[in-house]
């Protein structure tokens, strides 16, 4: 099927409104670190999927030291960006972008040492083919290190989930959630070793508190003004997405994955358990 664009030029200017320029996800370049967990990057060549409007990439090539980063990314407005992104940071001579489709990657083989994903794969349905595609263009020995959100049990969705869907589904965003024990069945599947899940939920739900605070307090100001002045340049103004407020309450685990392509999958780490946020605002399971 088709990808059609999510991520169109007012959805992805308000939403660095509030997570900060370049990132289309909360926690900017700290999170960054976060989800690599002491995952050393220094003089690596790191693959940023779904690089965003490259806050990450930089943050990557920047402070975390990657020798080389290509951000791939399936819009080309978004790259756009991106590219303005790496140059304000001047790292261009270390920071590539490239428009991809959603599926196989179009890379060769054993490629990076790291691959990087920051809240990207829950847009993605077919997990299983990208998991395999990222193992595949990992060298031996390399890791995948990933953030994402995800939902805290196979139950029914409660309102409050559901109200949050909608509420993305209007602003055009599509996402396909698992548990964080799907996801780590899938990697394991895919062939990934010493696969790790951790649940960041309490980390997103303070991150999604000082978000709406921002912006329902010293924030809104800004914000408007910012919005009806590009509004200006492209049509009429419009609140606050709602979207906005919901998206701080979800659920954010990452994912360290070690992975030896020499070894044959020996087993799993404990994971740590399902995902608080998910559950209280969610309520699948409890
Ligand atoms: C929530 S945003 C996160 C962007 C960035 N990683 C960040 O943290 O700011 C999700 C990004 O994934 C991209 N995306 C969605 N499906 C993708 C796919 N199959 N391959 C690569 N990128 C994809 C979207 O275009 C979007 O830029």
């Amino acid at each position: 099927m088709a990808y059609e664009k999510q991520y169109g030029d007012a959805v992805r200017a308000s939403v660095e409104m509030v997570y900060g320029a370049g990132f289309l996800s909360p926690g900017g370049a700290a999170k960054v670190g976060r989800i690599l967990d002491g995952l050393a990057i220094e003089g690596r060549d790191v693959l940023d999927l779904g690089c965003g409007p490259g806050g990450a990439a930089v943050a990557l090539a920047g402070d975390l030291g990657a020798r080389r980063v290509l951000g791939i990314d399936v819009e080309a407005g978004t790259l756009e960006r991106a590219a303005e992104t790496v140059a304000a940071a001047g790292l261009a001579d270390r920071i590539t972008l490239k428009l991809v489709e959603p599926g196989p990657l179009p890379l060769p083989d054993g490629s990076f040492d790291v691959v990087f994903s920051k809240d990207v794969i829950a847009h993605v349905t077919d997990k299983d083919t990208l998991y395999g595609e990222i193992l595949r263009v990992l060298r031996p020995g390399g890791a995948f290190a990933g953030s994402d959100w995800m939902k805290g049990g196979d139950g029914p969705l409660s309102k409050a989930f559901n109200d949050w869907w909608e509420q993305l589904g209007s602003s055009g965003l599509r996402f396909d959630v698992v548990t964080a024990d799907a996801s780590a069945r899938g990697l394991e599947a895919a062939g990934f070793e010493e696969v790790e899940v951790r649940d960041h939920s309490d980390w997103t739900l303070r991150e999604g508190r000082r978000n709406l605070e921002s912006i329902l307090g010293p924030d809104r100001e800004t914000l408007l003004e910012k919005k009806a002045s590009r509004a200006s340049r492209s049509g009429p103004a419009r609140a606050l997405p709602r979207s906005t407020a919901a998206t701080c309450c979800t659920a954010t685990c990452g994912h360290t994955v070690p992975h030896d392509a020499g070894r044959a999958f020996d087993g799993d780490r404990p994971m740590s358990g399902p995902v608080g946020t998910a559950r209280r605002y969610g309520g699948h399971t409890d």
